[in-house]
């Protein structure tokens, strides 16, 4: 998959692995990493999937109504990519920690919701209920913060409770921020999160 990989200054710093929403790309998420944790590894991939033109991670039928099938296949092929990474760059991949927004925030969730260990920890941003009906693999007390919006018209709080309960249910250690700002990734979400990356992993 075409992605970006940065060497962090820090071995012992998780590996951050980001994943833009619909329409960005690899590049959008690098400030982000930089305010989470500046010494860590970064890995910083491009969905393959194009709609209109606009890359995104999995397909979907309309707005907010995923394409499970493709879903699923996506999510497997990426869990195939990281493991491949892992190995191509040297790192572990016990020590991933995804950030995700938007779209990439969705199968950031969906990795979480198919493979067991997927993730050290996971921030969120604006994320939906990837799938439903499924058994959730333990999570083990994975830390996972949501960063979500009281207005957030795609991810409505309805959905970002019924996602942050599921996660609960399957043992994740979960952290929601709320802001009014709908659907948008402000720099206080962003600081908000890196203030809890920090709180969990060391200020890196
Ligand atoms: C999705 O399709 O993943 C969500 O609707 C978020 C987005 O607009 O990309």
């Amino acid at each position: 998959m075409k992605h970006i990989f940065q060497k962090g200054s820090d071995p012992e710093a998780p590996t951050l692995v980001l994943f833009h929403g619909t329409g960005g790309t690899e590049q959008d998420l690098l400030p982000v990493a930089q305010i989470v944790s500046p010494a860590s590894s970064v890995l910083s991939i491009r969905g393959n999937v194009l709609e209109n033109g606009m890359p995104r991670f999995f397909k979907r039928l309309s707005e907010g109504v995923f394409d499970e099938e493709d879903l699923l296949i996506r999510t497997n092929e990426l869990h195939e990519f990281l493991g491949e990474a892992a190995a191509a760059y040297g790192l572990d991949r016990t020590q991933f920690v995804a950030i995700g927004y938007s779209n990439g925030a969705n199968i950031a969730g969906s990795l979480l919701f198919h493979h067991q260990g997927a993730w050290k920890g996971a921030i969120l941003h604006h994320p939906m209920v990837p799938r439903r009906g499924i058994e959730i693999p333990k999570l083990n007390g994975t830390p996972i913060f949501i960063g979500a919006g009281t207005n957030d018209p795609i991810c409505t709080p309805q959905e970002t409770e019924e996602l942050e309960q599921l996660l609960r249910d399957a043992g994740g250690d979960i952290t929601v921020s709320w802001e009014s700002f709908g659907h948008r990734l402000t720099h206080s979400e962003v600081n908000t999160a890196a203030a809890w990356f920090q709180s969990h992993w060391g200020s890196r």
